[in-house]
């Protein structure tokens, strides 16, 4: 049947006689004056006299209860009830594929995310990078995209050199990833006097990547300890990644890029490297070191050639924060000069900002030191406890929740202040509250026998059930501009007003009490409906509905 919004758009563009893209739509801020409001009249260069002609024109339409003209030619509209009641069927019929589109249907879209690095502590960047790539992989993926998660593990590179070296100095056959970050902050330390150490671990490096046995089962075993402790956190955000192609998967294909870049002449030698210089950028891309050592930018110019052959991908998305900003605006550029992406590809690179403390500077514990995610998010379990989710699974949900709406509230580009209070708000706009709300839903549709009652549609509604329908509507739009715009905050945002609706009704309403049948059956239905739509954004969100809390 297709949007409410691109229906009406239609009729008015009908009605105008021109093409509904160059029409503008809007909710207006005061809902008093319309669900919808359109600038069609001036965009034809007609004032008042000129919208009150489409108005009439429009006004019989069956979307439509009442037309006015407002200003120099603002056109409001106040939608007909049956299209709000045909939504409630909607949504209770589709169910848990309410708000899903085809938009993408043939594309594929691909997103790079996480990307913790081995050897180190799964940071809080890497948390967020996880949160809102999985929100916009959930996003792409129900507007009917072919969607790829590819996890770009950290796991090459010359610091490996460093931790070899380290290693096989301690004599120890087994470690821990809290072990592995020692040696590596130890190295740095020693390496400021001993000026040799570099140049051992270069050795160590060179060894690994020539294949040799001893380095190899060593580099091995640091990925495995650490996969071990990314696991844990994976399994409690409840993320999974379709592929986890780490930047060592690129070990042999970019010796096929280095030598595509030579010959072509897009890489030019300076200072015994291998650079592509690219327009606007002071410092060249490093393609080959000197010392012969390949960069992260040379495995990523391999995983785009990759992506490219793989699965032709029409969106590429890199969802890391800002601080690598200028690494993929050369890479993108590089990229398209070496052919490895079509001129129709999108690239994009989403630059998230930082966790901040609530002083405004980095999060960091009590204490002064990094904070450990692990911990965060077991505070976040033992703040959910309190709440009075008793049970250790629920509690999960809850906390784990509760850290991921925070996140996904904000814009993706500012920075987040981390606020224990604002993270866990029963009361406010958090994941805890809105999971609250899809309870409360629930609660009531099982104390009711009914298992689907029929609307009627001209069922006379109240303030605060009208208020529910004049919003709830509204959610594929959500969901598409969400999409489009790589915004889940928008989806957060509409989430909790609707929660808050539906609160206000809930309070002054009784559902299952009312004397009246119809009354019952409708805001069954109304309740229904809002579980629903309150399950599938959290789903998106990658936060789980609970029945009960
Ligand atoms: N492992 C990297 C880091 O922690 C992030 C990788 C992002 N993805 C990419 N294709 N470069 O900084």
């Amino acid at each position: 049947m297709g949007l409410v919004r691109d229906r009406l758009l239609s009729v008015i563009a009908d009605a105008a006689g021109i093409e509904s893209d160059k029409i503008k739509i809007e909710h207006p801020e005061v809902e008093e004056y319309g669900d919808y409001s359109t600038n069609v009249a001036l965009i034809v260069k007609g004032g008042r006299q000129v919208a009150e002609e489409i108005a009439a024109k429009i006004k019989s339409d069956d979307l439509i209860e009442q037309v006015n003209v407002a200003g120099p030619g603002f056109i409001n509209i106040k939608l007909n009830q049956k299209v709000f009641i045909d939504t409630l069927i909607d949504i209770n019929t589709q169910k848990d594929w309410f708000g899903d589109n085809q938009t993408g249907a043939g594309k594929t879209f691909v997103i790079d995310y996480s990307a913790p690095n081995i050897a180190k502590q799964f940071g809080i960047g890497h948390l967020r990078s996880t949160i809102i790539g999985q929100a916009i992989y959930n996003l792409y993926k129900s507007s009917g995209y072919k969607t790829i998660g590819d996890n770009h593990l950290g796991d090459w590179g010359t610091q490996f050199g460093k931790l070899l070296y380290m290693i096989d100095k301690s004599g120890q056959k087994t470690y821990d990833l809290e072990q592995l970050e020692k040696w590596y902050v130890e190295f740095h330390k020693a390496a400021e006097t001993d000026k040799a150490l570099e140049e051992e671990a270069r050795k160590w490096f060179v060894r690994l990547e020539n294949g040799d046995a001893q380095a190899r089962e060593m580099w091995k075993k640091c990925v495995e300890v650490s996969m071990a402790e990314f696991e844990k956190i994976y399994d409690l955000l409840g993320v999974k990644i379709d592929y986890v192609y780490g930047e060592s998967f690129y070990e042999e294909m970019m010796k096929d890029v280095i030598e595509e870049a030579k010959k072509s002449g897009v890489a030019k030698l300076s200072d015994g490297a291998w650079v592509i210089e690219v327009a606007g950028f002071e410092t060249p891309l490093m393609l080959l070191k000197s010392d012969g050592g390949t960069t992260y930018a040379t495995r990523d110019l391999a995983t785009l050639k990759f992506r490219r052959d793989t699965w032709n991908p029409d969106v590429v998305v890199y969802e890391v924060g800002a601080e690598q900003e200028l690494h993929f605006r050369q890479l993108f550029a590089a990229a398209s000069m070496l052919g490895y992406v079509k001129p129709e590809t999108k690239l994009v690179h989403t630059k998230h900002g930082l966790y901040l403390g609530t002083d405004g500077k980095k999060f960091r514990t009590r204490g002064g030191n990094t904070v450990k995610l692990m911990e965060v998010l077991e505070e976040a379990i033992e703040k959910a406890k309190e709440l009075g989710c008793k049970d250790e699974k629920l509690a999960t949900k809850v906390g784990v929740g509760a850290i991921k709406y925070f996140d996904l509230l904000h814009n993706i580009q500012n920075n987040i202040v981390f606020d224990w209070s604002k993270v866990m708000a029963l009361d406010g706009n958090s994941g805890p509250y809105l999971q609250y709300t899809y309870a409360r839903t629930q609660s009531v549709i099982n104390k009711s026998k009914a298992e689907k009652s029929d609307l009627l549609p001209n069922y006379k509604t109240n303030k605060e059930e009208q208020s529910v329908l004049r919003w709830i509507y509204r959610y594929p739009e959500v969901m598409e501009e969400a999409t489009i715009r790589l915004a889940p905050n928008l989806l957060c945002n509409f989430l909790h007003e609707l929660a808050q609706r539906f609160n206000t009704f809930y309070n002054q309403h009784s559902i299952l009490g009312d004397k009246d049948e119809e009354t019952v059956n409708f805001r069954l239905e109304l309740t229904r409906a809002v579980g629903q739509v309150l399950k599938n954004g959290l789903g998106i969100l990658g936060i789980e509905a609970v029945e009960k809390m």
